[in-house]
């Protein structure tokens, strides 16, 4: 029970970047000199993946030109005898087979996975949400492979988050299995604190068996008319179970300003020529 497909949802409108999101989508914001969608189109093809589907919202045509050839580009780097750069360039139309899918309106994550039903057909799938960047030397994805090849069944990531914080996140109610895993007994999409089952929140790695295709058709939208894929997990919940991974690592929001520049630092400081005079320059700062 292999994953060779993935979905990558790249088609929110990034509201709380704006305005550098206006004419930008989120995802092609850089961190460490390269921009989410990259992060995330690497961490899939590294983990076995070879088809990608990414969703993106209409008139955003700058991710499916980045991973396209650049002849132009390319002419004028040969010029310049550029043959790093060149090879950079050559990598990133390399890294996967990736088809892309519009999303006409923003009607919620979960609509975005739906869209995907024709490219994945009936085989398990990750999901990765670029926004979330998960720091550690194994990536999201690879962490949780192994859980979904001993449960046979859909796996989501979590992470414990502030109390206060339940409402930006999907939350589940665990049930300790071991360690770092746990058997999902209930999912609420971004609860109260008050209301929220636990403190474990959903990050963006997933891996779904393709019963979620069935189960997003039979989800109804939330209250502002968006079909989430929180909700639709429950859908599921119903017929399979779902385990939860709590990954190691340490977690990026970068959909937010300060998750954002919080993880251009930590990569800024991790730089391999660049870090440690970095490091000295921020000293002087603060
Ligand atoms: C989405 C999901 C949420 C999850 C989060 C992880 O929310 O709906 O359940 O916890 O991603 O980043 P969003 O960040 O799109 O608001």
């Amino acid at each position: 029970m292999s994953i060779t497909k993935a979905v990558i949802p790249a088609a929110g409108w990034g509201t709380r970047l704006l305005p550098v999101t206006k004419t930008q989508p989120k995802e092609m914001l850089p961190v460490g000199g390269k921009p989410l969608i990259q992060f995330a189109v690497e961490e899939a093809a590294e983990a076995g993946i070879t088809d990608i589907t990414i969703i993106i919202s209409p008139n955003r045509q700058a991710i499916i030109d980045y991973f396209a050839p650049a002849p132009d580009l390319a002419a004028v780097l040969t010029r310049k005898n550029e043959l790093g750069l060149l090879n950079d360039l050559a990598r990133l139309e390399d890294l996967a087979n990736l088809t892309y899918i519009i999303q006409e309106e923003p009607l919620g994550l979960g609509h975005a996975v739906a869209l995907a039903h024709a490219t994945i057909g009936d085989e398990p799938f990750a999901v990765i949400l670029p926004d979330d960047l998960i720091d550690h030397h194994e990536s999201g994805l690879r962490q949780m492979l192994p859980i979904f090849i001993e449960y046979r069944t859909s796996v989501i990531a979590v992470e414990t988050v502030d109390a206060q914080a339940t409402r930006k996140y999907g939350i589940i109610r665990p049930e300790r299995v071991s360690e770092r895993i746990y058997k999902v007994d209930e999912l609420v999409e971004k609860p109260s604190p008050e209301a929220a089952p636990s403190t474990l929140g959903i990050v963006g790695r997933y891996l779904i068996t393709p019963a979620i295709f069935e189960a997003l058709a039979r989800t109804t939208p939330d209250s502002r008319g968006e079909i989430q894929l929180t909700d639709a997990l429950t859908v599921l919940l119903t017929q399979q179970d779902i385990y939860a991974l709590e990954l190691q690592g340490t977690r990026y929001d970068t959909g937010e300003p300060l998750g954002w520049l919080e993880a251009q630092v930590a990569y800024g400081l991790k730089h391999p020529e660049a870090g440690e005079r970095f490091r000295h320059r921020l000293r002087r700062l603060i």
